[in-house]
């Protein structure tokens, strides 16, 4: 088999603890590198929140050259895919920006944090874990929980990098049409009803050429830059 890896990947750095791979990697600064970490004792979640991180998950995060805000959209989708590989009786969904659900449970989530010219994209996935403190009790899903087995952790970090090699390289010769097609296929549609966070209902138009959400709220078309989105009856993290 091809060593993806050597390809794509110039250095991979596996870590027993350490704060945040995130944090790791901005400041290791070179692209092309993975990192990954047994626990992290200040995992960053997205909008400041931390990221619970026992041992038992993924934490990893790959640098990306340049600052590219289709990143984040680029990184959902290959979660997703390689999520779905995983566990091929589940649909797994995206919800906007990223966060990878299985039946209504967030299974992964995505930051993206950029310095200089790189760009550290995190992925947590929930792997092994079937319990959770009582705020993610019910609103946190991982593989195990849904396949009813343990899953090598070292193997799904493989299959995300894989993906992420992939469309990475789908970004760099196709342009972003092939990801914002997929991320729109497998974006969260009826089961919930995406709205401002002033209650506001919207209605998903498109991605945007640079990887920000076109909605429609109140007739009018504009793009979503910095707002959040929130789905209504989505009652997970
Ligand atoms: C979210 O809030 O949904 C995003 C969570 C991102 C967590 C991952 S775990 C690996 C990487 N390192 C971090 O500190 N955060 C990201």
């Amino acid at each position: 088999m091809k060593d993806r890896r050597k390809d794509f990947i110039k250095e991979f750095i596996k870590l027993a603890s350490i704060d945040s791979t995130n944090r790791y990697a901005l400041d290791y600064g070179k692209p092309f590198a993975a990192v990954t970490a047994e626990k992290q004792e200040a995992g960053r979640g997205r909008r400041g929140h931390q990221w619970y991180s026992p041992e038992g998950n993924l934490y990893l995060t790959i640098t990306l050259p340049g600052m590219d805000t289709r990143y984040t959209v680029l990184a959902g989708v290959a979660a997703r895919e390689a999520i779905a590989d995983i566990l091929p009786t589940e649909e797994p969904l995206i919800k906007w920006p990223n966060d990878i659900l299985i039946r209504g449970r967030k299974v992964a989530g995505i930051l993206c944090e950029s310095r200089a010219s790189i760009t550290a994209v995190g992925i947590g996935v929930n792997i092994n874990q079937i319990e959770w403190p009582e705020e993610l009790a019910g609103k946190a899903g991982s593989l195990k929980l849904f396949s009813g087995r343990c899953h090598a952790i070292g193997d799904v970090a493989d299959l995300i990098i894989g993906s992420i090699e992939k469309w990475y390289g789908k970004l760099t010769d196709m342009g972003f049409e092939p990801i914002k097609e997929y991320f729109l296929k497998y974006h969260i549609k009826s089961d919930y009803k995406p709205m401002l966070p002033d209650g506001t209902g919207i209605t998903i138009r498109d991605i945007d050429p640079d990887g920000f959400l076109m909605i429609e709220a109140n007739g009018i078309e504009r793009t979503l830059i910095n707002e959040e989105l929130f789905f209504s009856g989505y009652t997970g993290l």
